[in-house]
């Protein structure tokens, strides 16, 4: 298997590409790039970790010798969050490097699974799309929101209020993946009761995390240690799903259509990537109301991507 990373010199990136140094498969390959010119330092660095992973490390201005032969693609180039910005002001910058970096996608490795990290996740998806659908290559099943930061946040912040161990909690987190978007369905949680102000509070707090470590690091940028334990989480699956192991994560995606056009729910993930959009069950009525709201936010971000993704 190989796995490439795009904005591999970057605060999520190093953090990811360690991750997948030290826990993917034994004779996989991993491919770092990044425009910055340390990314062969931070690939010779990581090379001199003992694991069965060979790691290559590209700079320049064409991301192509990374992308060749890719099976898994993970983005988090971009410009990160500082106080006072929420994700919808990283627009348009990060609209413009997801368009370049997708088009080379396309052209270099089109049948590879693409996961889209960098931020506003709801709007850089959609962009990736339609160039993908421009280049003819587009498959709703290879594309994907990376929304796993949301649930490793409600994992913690579960466990943590209600004194469980981290391991044992599970829990489903639906829509997009920034403010109102973000759903974590607290209802179908098994082994733990709340009340309704614990629902409201912890919901709040999961919408927020973001915020909370932006507002914490104080100018010095946005998560990049958790998003890099998600990204991981999350790019690992997809390579246990492409040997042949049936796993399920939420992701943000195209296909079921009910709610928006793109959505984050839970995913069997396999062989071709998606296997299954899953049902996510029955919710509670704050959820439905939750829900209800989030959707013309969800939506207009979807419309400003495509909008993005279709401009020459
Ligand atoms: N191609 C490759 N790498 C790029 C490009 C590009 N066109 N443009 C920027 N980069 C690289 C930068 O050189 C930098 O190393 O992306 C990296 C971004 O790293 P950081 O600034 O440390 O930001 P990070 O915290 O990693 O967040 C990146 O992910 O979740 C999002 O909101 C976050 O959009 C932001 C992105």
């Amino acid at each position: 298997m190989k796995v490439a990373v795009i904005g591999a010199a970057g605060g999520i990136g190093q953090a990811l590409g360690l991750l997948l140094k030290l826990n993917l498969p034994a004779g996989s390959k991993l491919s770092l790039y990044d425009i910055a010119p340390v990314t062969p330092g931070v690939a010779a660095d990581l090379s001199h970790i003992p694991t069965d992973v060979e790691v290559t490390g590209f700079g320049g201005e064409d991301c192509s010798p990374a992308l060749e032969g890719a099976d898994v693609v993970l983005i988090s180039a971009g410009v990160a969050r500082k106080p006072g910005m929420d994700r919808a002001d990283l627009f348009n910058i990060n609209a413009g490097i997801i368009k370049s970096l997708t088009a080379k996608v396309a052209e270099v490795c089109p049948k590879a699974l693409l996961g889209i990290i960098t931020n506003p996740v709801n709007t850089t998806v959609p962009i990736a799309a339609e160039v993908l659908k421009k280049a003819g290559v587009y498959d709703p099943k290879r594309l994907f929101g990376v929304t796993t930061l949301d649930v490793i946040r409600a994992e913690t912040f579960i466990a943590e209020a209600k004194g469980k161990a981290c391991s044992d909690i599970k829990v489903n987190v639906i829509g997009g993946h920034s403010g109102v978007t973000i759903l974590p369905l607290l209802s179908q949680v098994e082994g733990v009761s709340f009340t309704d102000e614990e629902v409201t509070a912890l919901t709040t707090r999961i919408q927020n995390a973001g915020t909370e470590v932006v507002e914490a690091k104080a100018g010095g940028g946005s998560a990049t240690l958790s998003m890099g334990q998600a990204a991981a989480r999350f790019g690992l699956s997809l390579i246990k799903g492409l040997q042949g192991e049936e796993v399920i994560e939420c992701a943000y995606v195209q296909g079921a259509g009910d709610n928006a056009e793109f959505f984050a729910q839970p995913v069997k993930l396999g062989k071709n990537g998606v296997e299954a959009i899953l049902d996510y069950g029955s919710i509670s009525e704050f959820e439905q109301k939750a829900l209800d709201d989030m959707l013309p936010t969800l939506k207009g971000d979807i419309e400003k991507g495509v909008e993005f993704g279709q401009a020459e």
